[in-house]
């Protein structure tokens, strides 16, 4: 066990605390002013409240989506199933940039925002409010339009791994 003030123990501990916190892989989208996309693995999306339906994410300073949620920008949330490792894989790091949008059927809502069509549900989110803490930024959507698949089989990430939810208990 080690406690605040212990921090090397505690980042150990908190990622090993969090191995085991298995969590739905979502990827989010957005797009720049000059047109360029952009798409991101993540499994830090909390579903906020539902008055007003909102959501956030916490997104790494570094990502190279960072700068353009920064400015402002909308975003989508994709719930992934489990026949899309591929794209979890392509946008978790082993792609760069557009070429991210090569695998899975990538469409464009009415303003830009680029959703995941063949995703379990796509949630597009306008952005409401930034909050900044530590390495990450905390990004707040309001809910604007939710498309859903006709069954849910999502692509969960628990223990350093991809897995299919097992057994209702
Ligand atoms: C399963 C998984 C979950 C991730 N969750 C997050 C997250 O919640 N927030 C985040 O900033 N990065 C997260 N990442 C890391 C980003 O996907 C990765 O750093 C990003 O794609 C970096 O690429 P880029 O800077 O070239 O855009 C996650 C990666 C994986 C594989």
């Amino acid at each position: 066990m080690s406690a605040e003030g212990d921090v090397g123990n505690l980042a150990v501990d908190l990622k090993q605390a969090m191995r085991g916190f298995a969590q739905s892989v979502v990827i989010v989208s957005t797009v720049g002013n000059d047109g360029a996309r952009y798409a991101m693995a993540a499994t830090a999306v909390t579903p906020l409240s539902m008055d007003p339906p909102s959501m956030l994410i916490c997104v790494n300073r570094t990502a190279s989506s960072h700068a353009i949620l920064e400015g402002g920008a909308n975003f989508a949330l994709n719930i992934l199933h489990t026949g899309q490792m591929d794209v979890a894989r392509t946008c978790g790091g082993a792609a760069k940039g557009e070429e991210r949008f090569g695998s899975g059927n990538w469409q464009a809502d009415a303003q830009g925002v680029p959703y995941l069509a063949d995703a379990q549900a796509a949630i597009i989110c306008h952005q409401r409010q930034r909050i900044s803490y530590g390495s990450h930024d905390i990004f707040i959507g309001d809910v604007q339009a939710v498309r859903l698949a006709d069954s849910a089989d999502p692509l969960v990430y628990f223990d350093g791994a991809y897995r299919r939810i097992g057994d209702k208990l």
